[in-house]
């Protein structure tokens, strides 16, 4: 216990297409740190939920299947993200922004964040955790000594969660896109419960017009710092 409250945590929170997840992992490859990408828990909750049949208001549902979750997370040859639910690699379908609505939607549902609480923590440990998401400095991880509000403007974030699909091979309207992460942005910092805000004492960093270089040298200079 005391060691893993002993373990350095770096949080990265922010809104969709911020990069928080590709600076979360350039930062933790860089530290050879732990790293956890929370979205990716409610992502599975609501894909769970998709292949079981269970209603995205079925709170009692959702709840269950949170706290059962089987999830394993790991890397191919080439050192990319692999992620498998109940056995079944859902690296890709995960990454749909059907998945992103509805983990958005089952994440706004308190019992739902309660039950992946133990397993999140359980991330933290030696030699240090980067932990990426929309609560991880707030709640989650609220005495990390390195917080960081990663943020970009609207345009932009647009543009790269456009490209981060398309790159995925998934086609989609970049109209339609903006329309839908705005709604995801509204409902994630409106909601009652863990909504999207800088954490107390957080760093705010814009990455508009910044290299993904720039930005993840900056979170390690002030890494440097803890
Ligand atoms: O970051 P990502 O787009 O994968 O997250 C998917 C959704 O999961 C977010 O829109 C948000 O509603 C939810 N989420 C959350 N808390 C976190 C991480 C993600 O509520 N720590």
């Amino acid at each position: 216990m005391t060691r893993e409250l002993n373990t350095p945590v770096i949080t990265i929170d922010g809104p969709v297409g911020s990069g928080k997840g590709t600076i979360a992992r350039s930062v933790a490859n860089a530290l050879g740190w732990h790293l956890l990408d929370s979205g990716a828990l409610y992502r599975l909750v609501s894909l769970a939920a998709l292949n079981r049949g269970v209603a995205l208001d079925d709170v009692d549902g959702l709840s269950r299947l949170a706290a059962a979750l089987d999830a394993r997370f790991g890397s191919d040859a080439d050192g990319e993200e692999q992620i498998w639910l109940e056995g079944v690699d859902v690296t890709s379908s995960i990454r749909t922004e059907e998945c992103g609505a509805g983990a958005s939607t089952v994440a706004a549902l308190q019992p739902v964040r309660d039950a992946l609480l133990g397993l999140q923590k359980g991330f933290r440990q030696a030699p240090g955790l980067v932990a990426d998401g929309r609560d991880m400095g707030t709640h989650v991880f609220a005495e990390a000594g390195l917080k960081v509000f990663l943020t970009a403007s609207p345009e932009e974030r647009a543009k790269r969660r456009h490209k981060q699909l398309n790159d995925k091979g998934i086609d989609v309207n970049l109209a339609a896109l903006s329309r839908d992460i705005e709604e995801r942005d509204r409902r994630d910092s409106e909601r009652s419960v863990a909504p999207l805000r800088p954490a107390e004492g957080a760093r705010i960093l814009d990455s508009s017009g910044k290299s993904i270089e720039e930005v993840v040298r900056t979170v390690l200079d002030w890494a440097a710092e803890l």
